[in-house]
């Protein structure tokens, strides 16, 4: 009967099989179709009742290896463009393996001095890379979502004391709702993040003055100014999931400061235009705001999973996550506990990966990924408006092109139901991987570029499957 401690002399043979089936994934990543087109194949051959004795390591991983691996996607790859999915790069990935294999839990300084001093250190370095003021405080949360949740919380403790109230300990019963501004770029994962702080989705106030979302400025003002004085909470969005449109981040940061309002900024992926020059303009003033978050398994192309928070005021952090007990540390900021900075009590090394990819490949590096992302998104859009089938539907300010298959030879009132088979056909298909959308009520492909890997000839590729598949669903 194996069980790990009998049986641990079978590590070498799994962590063999791990490794030559990783080394043989990865060289055929580049050209890998993104799934076998049978997603419930793989399931079906893993689906076995819980074995009574295991057949131990070797076994389950080859089982992992030889039926399983069919079932995933090949979203690490460079034809993923679907959501916004970042590829794994390889001082990343060996360093994420390094942090499985010291299974280091970052929740406490004393845990792992190693995980802390990198989180400490990866924090600093992703501020440097920002240009953000080097003085805020931060936290590496699992995604944007939790990112999100951070700055947010904060927020919330801020808005709580302006009240005079302290929200984490004494809750927000009593308190008048908790306005929040914004534009109509909101992502869902803010709401969910404002619902799970208790201040409700529906006291977002989405001010926009156009179908696509864009921020209506003078509703703002006049929002602020009927609040007499009372404190807001005003969310900017850096790069919107359509068509990477931002909010007009610096007019929304000096009417926070004329208000003394809190501007929180989600930047999941949009906080990487202040690495490349051409962008950059388009997220001026993100400095100026109170919170700020990003992702690092999108643009920075970490594993999954992976986020940051970054707070202007790093002492409101430990008032909501904090924790006490006999046995617990206390806060401490030069020898950080993670755990009371984050949502997570216990929590995994990412550090070593963030750290990795930063010592690996510089500022320069990033910047040099970001231009050449840049770069093949106007690709996209240069194709898409030379293709007498396809309509581009807004400017290409970073790294997401918006753009529906319009054949001549239909109507309008067809084309969402065209658009829609289309982006079904296109992800059974497999070649490459993007998402449909609405925007501006109207349904269209929304390719986003963050992988590493991806080159020329897979944006081309993407654009001639979707003309080869709508040509065959719609015949002229
Ligand atoms: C603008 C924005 N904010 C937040 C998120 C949520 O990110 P995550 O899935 O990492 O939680 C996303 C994800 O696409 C996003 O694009």
């Amino acid at each position: 009967m194996p069980d790990p401690l009998t049986t641990h002399g079978e590590l070498d043979e799994a962590l063999t099989l791990a490794v030559d089936a990783a080394r043989a994934y990865l060289a055929g990543l580049d050209e890998r179709p993104l799934h076998d087109g049978d997603p419930d194949r793989a399931a079906a051959r893993l689906r076995t009742p819980l074995p009574e004795d295991g057949d131990g390591a070797p076994a389950a991983l080859r089982a992992l290896v030889e039926d399983g691996l069919d079932g995933s996607v090949a979203s690490a790859g460079p034809r993923c463009f679907h959501f916004v999915t970042g590829g794994v790069t390889p001082a990343a990935l060996a360093a994420d393996w390094l942090a499985s294999t010291l299974d280091q839990n970052t929740a406490a300084w004393v845990e792992s001095p190693l995980g802390a001093e990198l989180e400490r250190l990866a924090l600093d370095w992703l501020t440097d890379l920002f240009r953000l003021p080097g003085d805020w405080g931060g936290v590496l949360t699992t995604g944007a979502t939790m990112a999100n949740f951070v700055g947010l919380a904060a927020a919330r403790t801020w808005w709580g004391d302006r009240h005079g109230v302290d929200v984490a300990e004494q809750g927000l019963a009593g308190l008048p709702p908790v306005p929040v501004l914004t534009s109509g770029h909101l992502h869902s994962s803010a709401a969910k993040a404002l619902g799970m702080l208790g201040i409700g989705r529906a006291n977002v106030h989405r001010l926009a003055c156009d179908a696509v979302g864009t921020l209506d400025s003078d509703a703002l003002v006049r929002a602020l100014a009927a609040l007499d004085g009372a404190p807001a909470i005003l969310v900017a969005n850096a790069g919107e999931v359509n068509a990477g449109h931002f909010d007009p981040i610096a007019e929304m940061a000096d009417l926070a400061e004329r208000h003394g309002s809190w501007l929180h900024v989600d930047g999941a992926f949009g906080l990487f235009a202040r690495t490349a020059p051409a962008a950059a303009a388009h997220a001026e003033g993100i400095e100026r705001a109170q919170s700020v978050i990003s992702d690092g398994h999108k643009w920075l192309n970490v594993p999954y999973d992976c986020g940051f928070a970054f707070v202007r005021d790093r002492s409101l952090l430990p008032r909501v996550f904090g924790a006490t007990a006999a046995y617990l540390p206390p806060v401490d900021f030069e020898r950080p506990n993670f755990a009371y900075l984050g949502p997570e009590g216990s929590r995994r090394a990412r550090s070593l990966a963030v750290w990795a990819t930063l010592r690996a490949y510089g500022r320069n590096g990033v910047r040099a990924m970001v231009e050449r992302h840049l770069a093949l998104a106007q690709r996209i859009a240069d194709r898409v408006d030379q293709a007498p089938d396809l309509e581009r539907l807004a400017d290409v300010p970073l790294n997401i092109v918006c753009f529906r298959y319009r054949p001549p030879n239909i109507g309008e009132d067809a084309l969402d139901d065209l658009n829609a088979s289309l982006g079904e056909a296109v992800l059974a298909d497999g070649r490459v991987f993007v998402g449909t959308t609405l925007y501006g009520g109207r349904v269209a492909f929304r390719p986003a570029i963050v992988n590493w890997r991806t080159r020329e000839q897979d944006v081309d590729l993407l654009v001639d499957v979707i003309r080869e598949l709508g040509a065959r669903l719609n015949p002229a």
